[in-house]
């Protein structure tokens, strides 16, 4: 399934601002009492978890530190080859902290278990992953996911920091797109 090149366009909305400000309330309420009295370091993975990384570090409301990665996978901008490039990886060292990463989707899973290896081999105290969005049909690996935002079908979502081709990340609602033949 490559839809690459194909000109795209908004077909419906899936979450609405509102419900997806629930959502990041809800989960940060749960992050908050699990890591109550322990420092957190908070790792969004660039680009597509900026927004959601900056609406829960500010619903979480604790002290924490935040970085960043930023990953490029090969293959079709569409689908995850498998093979992950770091593009940007962590300023400070993990090693003995409480890491939460946070993505944007699982979708085969192959992004988010290269990442878990990649930030395990720092011998951070603990790890945890938390994503917005999960399509489980898609998996190709088992891989922990512990706070999970939303589950949705097999379709190819865009906004609130996610895009295809680099558009629609501004949107601040999720929606599906229809790509044109
Ligand atoms: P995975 O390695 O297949 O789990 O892919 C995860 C990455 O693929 C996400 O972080 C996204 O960057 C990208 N991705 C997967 N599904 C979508 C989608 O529906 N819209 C935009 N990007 C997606």
């Amino acid at each position: 399934m490559s839809l690459d090149g194909r000109r795209a366009r908004i077909d419906r909305v899936l979450f609405t601002e509102e419900e997806i400000a629930a959502k990041v309330r809800e989960l940060a309420a749960r992050i908050r009492a699990d890591y109550e009295g322990k420092p957190l370091t908070v790792v969004g993975i660039l680009k597509g978890a900026f927004v959601f990384t900056a609406d829960l570090v500010r619903a979480l409301d604790m002290p924490l530190r935040v970085d960043f990665m930023a990953v490029s996978s090969y293959g079709f901008a569409t689908q995850t080859s498998g093979i992950i490039r770091i593009l940007k990886d962590l300023d400070r060292p993990i090693r003995d902290q409480h890491v939460l990463l946070i993505e944007d989707i699982v979708d085969t899973g192959l992004t988010l278990r290269y990442l878990r290896e990649h930030l395990l081999a720092q011998s951070p105290a603990s790890l945890r992953a938390c994503v917005l969005l999960d399509k489980p049909e898609r998996r190709q690996v088992d891989v922990p996911v512990e706070y999970v935002g939303f589950t949705i079908p097999d379709e190819f979502v865009v906004g609130y920091g996610i895009d295809y081709a680099e558009q629609f990340r501004y949107l601040p609602y999720i929606a599906c797109v229809k790509l044109e033949d």
